[in-house]
């Protein structure tokens, strides 16, 4: 039986031109594109070539203008300092025109770099909305990403300015975040001019002459500035993500593609209409917090929910469903991990019946594999559709999904549903063959990719194209391995590279063992991702120590554990390494990092027939039980 989502996903495969053009309609453009979809440099790509628009103009301006001036659109709830406040479409158009005054102040023009190390407070898109106004290019660098993270990035995109506030709140503790700005700037090799300073009650920054300024005082004295056209190619922002090694991928979005597949997405997938209330328990670091914290939510013309919080411990387990109540949220968008946090101190849902939730009208879940245990114990809970969707910080919307606008699907535990308009998701084995329903393959998706998707990584369009385009000519390499049923349903299961995915959060192994090798007492090093019953996965490291070291281990350990924090951030929530003799190889000298993930799991291994030295494996099986794992192995 055909259903609206079989012919959009049929339409937007047959021909996607006239399937986006449809879509943009929905956008306001200062110059139409002269053609939707360039394929001149295959496998390269551009969307909506020739269109002129602005960005913040479609998430801010126009609605004001179309008379929404007065309803919310950004609501911040923070159950850590108790904090709550809106700011309604003519409020926030006032700030951002503001905060665009205030850049440009600081020498920030259009294509110019703004890099933004901010928590989770309306300043936050503030900031970043100002950029798009001024067609500067945002980068966001998450709060618990440490000064060497933070230096990479400002060395990668040599922004004009940097925008942070004085400090982040973590539960029973704040971050200050001038000291890892002030750290940065001092290590970063390109040298940033202006920072400016959004003073938190909570900690109040000393500001260094001549670099730093302060928000509240430029503000007073900006002169607002109003949207600037842009290319639709032009980029909207940079975002950082892990790759295979310690230096993070820029992730490029472009304007025009980005605001046409996103507020289509608000629509199709998430079923928000405009004057809704959405709310995305995110972080503004991460892909989701721009797309759906930011973006997608203004420029449909909803409200934005802000929290400022955790799922548990602010103040309870409780605490989504007072704000759910509070602001009557339609649907909510977070990660598995919040959800197994809460059934963990919640099992039979005591807090969930204190709260009316009846407004609630979906739950939507990414960033990691949804068990089915915790996605059945969300459907029992909310008695709502519990939406799983899979996407990456490379796609900026969701590959798969239940497209609740378009058509429900009833849902197979354990999978993101089917692929979503405009994508052509298929599995390759290892010969770049497609293989038959239910076989376990690379999950790759055939070229073009659809609008909002990476144009290019920042200043590396070879990496670009050695990272996702190179391996499966004619697709894009998702870095995710998994299989299609014989209904269509995908099923990611694993990732194909050493990327882990802790809490929700992506982390690269590789940049955990090139801060593990500088350790001086280091010779080798591996790690790995263990399984975990609230993160999903958490790291672990193996060190080989070097000949003649012979200082207690335990304290080896904890020095390691304090590199990583300090030159990754405490987001890498690596909290553990064992010292072994050796590790476990290939003739070829690569490192078994899966066979000791198998064991570390306990699930079932063979040894590869190209294993150096089988005698090692035990070795690691002893260490790891010294540590409470692999404890089932051999009994
Ligand atoms: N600034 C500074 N530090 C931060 C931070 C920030 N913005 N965010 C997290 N951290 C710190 C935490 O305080 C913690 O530090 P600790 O080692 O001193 O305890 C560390 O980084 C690890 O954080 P996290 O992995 O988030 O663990 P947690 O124990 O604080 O919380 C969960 C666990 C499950 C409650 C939490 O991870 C969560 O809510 N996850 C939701 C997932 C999510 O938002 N994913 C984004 C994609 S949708
Ligand atoms: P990030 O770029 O941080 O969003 O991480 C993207 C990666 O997270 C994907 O490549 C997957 O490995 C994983 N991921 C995200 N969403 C899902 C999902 N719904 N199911 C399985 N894995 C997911």
């Amino acid at each position: 039986m055909t259903n609206p989502y079989d012919i959009a996903h049929r339409a937007s495969l047959a021909d996607p031109e006239a399937f986006w053009a449809e879509a943009a309609r929905d956008i306001d453009w200062t110059k139409p594109a002269d053609k939707v979809l360039d394929g001149s440099n295959a496998p390269l790509y551009r969307w909506f070539v020739g269109g002129e628009l602005n960005t913040c103009y479609n998430a801010v301006d126009r609605h004001v203008e179309r008379g929404r001036g007065d309803q919310a659109a950004v609501i911040y709830d923070s159950p850590i300092t108790g904090a709550k406040s809106s700011l309604t479409y003519a409020q926030l158009q006032d700030q951002v025109a503001r905060f665009a005054g205030v850049l440009k102040s600081q020498g920030v023009d259009k294509g110019d770099r703004v890099i933004l190390y901010m928590p989770m407070i309306p300043e936050a898109v503030i900031a970043m909305l100002a950029c798009a106004r001024l067609g500067a290019v945002h980068s966001v660098v998450f709060g618990g990403f440490a000064p060497h993270e933070l230096a990479t990035r400002i060395d990668d995109a040599t922004p004009k300015a940097l925008v942070c506030a004085s400090c982040g709140l973590e539960p029973g503790r704040i971050v200050k975040y001038k000291p890892n700005i002030d750290a940065a700037i001092e290590h970063a090799k390109h040298k940033i001019g202006s920072v400016v300073v959004f003073q938190r009650e909570q900690e109040v920054a000393a500001l260094i002459d001549g670099r730093d300024v302060d928000w509240a005082t430029e503000m007073a004295k900006a002169e607002p500035q109003p949207c600037t056209p842009v290319a639709a190619t032009d980029p909207l922002y940079i975002l950082y993500t892990s790759g295979t090694t310690g230096q993070p991928k820029g992730v490029v979005r472009d304007n025009g593609g980005h605001a046409v597949a996103l507020n289509w997405t608000m629509k199709t997938l998430y079923d928000i209409a405009p004057g809704e209330v959405f709310w995305a328990a995110s972080d503004v670091g991460w892909v989701v917090g721009h797309s759906y914290i930011c973006y997608a939510p203004l420029l449909r013309g909803a409200t934005t929910l802000m929290f400022e919080g955790k799922p548990v411990g602010t103040p309870d387990a409780g605490t989504f469903w007072r704000v759910i109540q509070e602001h009557d949220v339609k649907a909510l968008f977070t990660a598995p991990t919040a959800f197994r946090a809460i059934r963990r101190e919640d099992p039979n849902g005591d807090f969930v019946k204190k709260y009316d939730l009846s407004g609630l009208r979906a739950l939507f879940l990414a960033g990691e594999r949804s068990d089915p245990e915790t996605l059945k114990w969300a459907e029992e809970q909310l008695k709502v559709p519990v939406v799983d969707h899979w996407w990456q910080t490379e796609t900026g919307w969701a590959i798969c999904g239940n497209p609740l606008g378009l058509h429900q699907f009833p849902v197979k535990h354990g999978s993101p549903t089917k692929a979503m308009p405009g994508w052509d998701v298929q599995i390759l084995d290892e010969e770049k063959k497609p293989v038959g329903p239910g076989q376990i393959g690379a999950l790759v998706c055939k070229l073009p990719l659809p609008p909002g998707t990476l144009p290019t990584l920042w200043n590396a369009e070879q990496r670009f194209r050695s990272a996702y385009l190179d391996e499966y000519p004619g697709y894009y390499k998702t870095g995710d391995a998994g299989f299609i049923d014989d209904d269509g349903y995908v099923y990611v299961m694993t990732r194909t590279d050493d990327v882990i995915n802790v809490a929700g959060h992506r982390l690269s192994t590789g940049a955990m063992e090139e801060v593990l090798a500088m350790h001086p007492d280091v010779a080798e090093c591996a790690v790995i991702g263990v399984a975990d019953e609230l993160k999903g996965q958490t790291p672990l490291g193996f060190v080989c120590l070097k000949a003649g070291v012979d200082r207690p281990e335990a304290d080896i350990v904890k020095e390691l554990v304090k590199l990583v924090r300090d030159e990754i951030g405490p987001v890498a929530a690596f909290k553990q390494a064992v010292v072994v003799k050796r590790l476990p190889k290939t003739r070829s000298g690569k490192i078994l990092r899966g066979t000791m993930q198998k064991i570390a799991d306990n699930q079932d291994f063979k040894a590869p027939a190209t294993i150096d030295d089988p005698d090692i494996l035990p070795e690691i099986e002893e260490a790891l039980e010294g540590i409470g794992l692999a404890k089932n192995r051999n009994k």
